[in-house]
């Protein structure tokens, strides 16, 4: 094991170089102001993460269209910003680009996944909703062909934008049940034209969105997509799916892919399962980096993918990660949810001084134990999965307001703050 694997510099195909191999991964931030805008909160909070030390910090997702947010307070590029948005973006990308650190643009459109708060009839690849108790999400409308090819220009307006304004390089968000990650699944695109039916055809947005944001940044500036390894799900996108998208990829000239899985039906991005069972995806099981979930995805990924390749979820030990690096099958390691808790984590880890993340998530569940992370009850299943991610917010807006991470913070206290803040900031982004 080579124990300075996460020190050493990363060279990217495109000739970006990167000094470490630890990469913030996009976290959403939900401090947008109510015309989508950066703010000086993004500002506090990427000096403070590229403080940090991590040699890649991505943003939380971008969105390309205004009526189809993940959440009110996201950042959103439309072909609408005048000058004042592109001076704020400029300010976020000079701070988060400090330290000698890359910042990358997470770019995405929430698809089905939009709020019922945000979009009544959000829109899909077909008109099939997000199967969660609560009433949160709609209906989606099918998005017409006209739509679909107006949705590729909009990624590579933003990705344009993004490197007018100093950001230095860009995400395709294509995983965690996002739009480009519903197109991509079977279960969720029953589409049966070309963007529907086989997988080139259900890839075909993924591919036609790359291509189009390559051909506007050019050769020299990083292009990278995140993908599941899998959705999870019955009849989902598989990994075997996941592995001819790769190869497809292999054409594009990507800079980095980065391994995920699930959606908010199955949240495996988290580690945690949803209300169905995890449908397990057949893959050879290593020693290494047991505490990252991907990892032996991304390892066997790594036999096709010609690409470099980070994996996220799960990696909370600097062994974990050195382990992971050193068998030379992934390139660079994600981390999101410890640097909630310490924008300093990356730094830490790479000193010594920490040795793992405090473990924050064990009692982060509302409800007695009876009504913990197992229950049978599907409402207080979902809504658990809503605290511990609302816990998470509730973390970076501390961060972002300068003021140091609350671990005292209940569950309970974490889903009343997120359920207020969210409500309060989709009126006013409606107003
Ligand atoms: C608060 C929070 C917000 C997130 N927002 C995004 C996002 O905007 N885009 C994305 O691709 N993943 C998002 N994720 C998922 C993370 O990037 C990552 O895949 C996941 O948390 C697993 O990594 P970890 O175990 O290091 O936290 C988010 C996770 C958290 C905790």
């Amino acid at each position: 094991m080579e124990a300075s694997a996460v020190t050493s510099r990363l060279i990217l195909p495109c000739g970006a170089s990167v000094k470490n191999r630890l990469c913030k991964a996009a976290m959403t931030e939900g401090v947008a102001d109510a015309s989508n805008r950066a703010t000086e909160r993004h500002v506090t909070l990427y000096r403070r993460w590229a403080d940090g030390g991590a040699g890649v910090l991505l943003t939380g997702n971008v969105q390309v269209d205004r009526r189809y947010l993940e959440r009110a307070g996201n950042i959103a590029i439309d072909g609408s910003q005048d000058r004042s948005q592109l001076a704020a973006l400029e300010a976020m990308a000079e701070a988060g680009t400090g330290n000698d650190a890359h910042l990358w643009m997470q770019i995405s459109h929430a698809g089905r996944q939009t709020p019922k708060l945000i979009a009544t009839e959000p829109v899909g690849p077909s008109d099939i909703p997000v199967a969660l108790p609560g009433g949160r999400f709609g209906k989606p409308r099918a998005l017409s062909g006209d739509e679909i090819r107006d949705i590729i220009k909009r990624f590579a307006l933003a990705a344009g934008i993004a490197k007018q304004t100093g950001f230095t390089g860009v995400q395709v968000h294509s995983a965690h049940g996002y739009l480009l990650s519903e197109f991509l699944s079977p279960r969720v695109n029953v589409r049966d034209d070309e963007w529907g039916g086989s997988l080139e055809n259900r890839a075909r947005l993924l591919l036609d969105t790359v291509r189009a944001v390559r051909a506007t940044v050019g050769p020299d500036f990083p292009v990278t997509v995140k993908l599941n390894s899998a959705d999870f799900q019955k009849g989902g996108f598989s990994f075997d799916d996941c592995l001819r998208v790769i190869e497809l990829l292999n054409e594009e000239g990507l800079d980095l892919l980065e391994i995920s899985g699930g959606n908010y039906e199955q949240p495996k991005l988290m580690g945690i399962g949803g209300l169905e069972p995890v449908f397990e995806e057949k893959v050879r099981q290593s020693t290494r980096a047991r505490e990252a979930y991907f990892f032996d995805y991304a390892v066997a990924a790594s036999q096709v993918a010609k690409m470099p390749l980070m994996v996220t979820g799960g990696f909370r030990s600097a062994d974990g990660m050195n382990e992971a690096l050193s068998g030379g099958d992934v390139d660079m390691i994600g981390l999101a949810r410890p640097l909630c808790v310490d924008a300093n984590f990356p730094t830490k880890i790479m000193s010594g001084e920490l040795q793992v993340a405090p473990d924050v998530e064990a009692g982060l569940r509302i409800g007695p134990g009876i009504l913990g992370p197992n229950s049978r009850l599907a409402i207080i299943k979902a809504m658990n999965g809503f605290a511990r991610i609302g816990w998470f917010y509730e973390q970076i807006y501390r961060l972002a307001d300068g003021l140091d991470p609350d671990l005292s913070m209940s569950a309970l206290q974490a889903l009343l703050a997120y359920e207020k803040t969210e409500k309060s900031k989709a009126r006013e982004l409606l107003r």
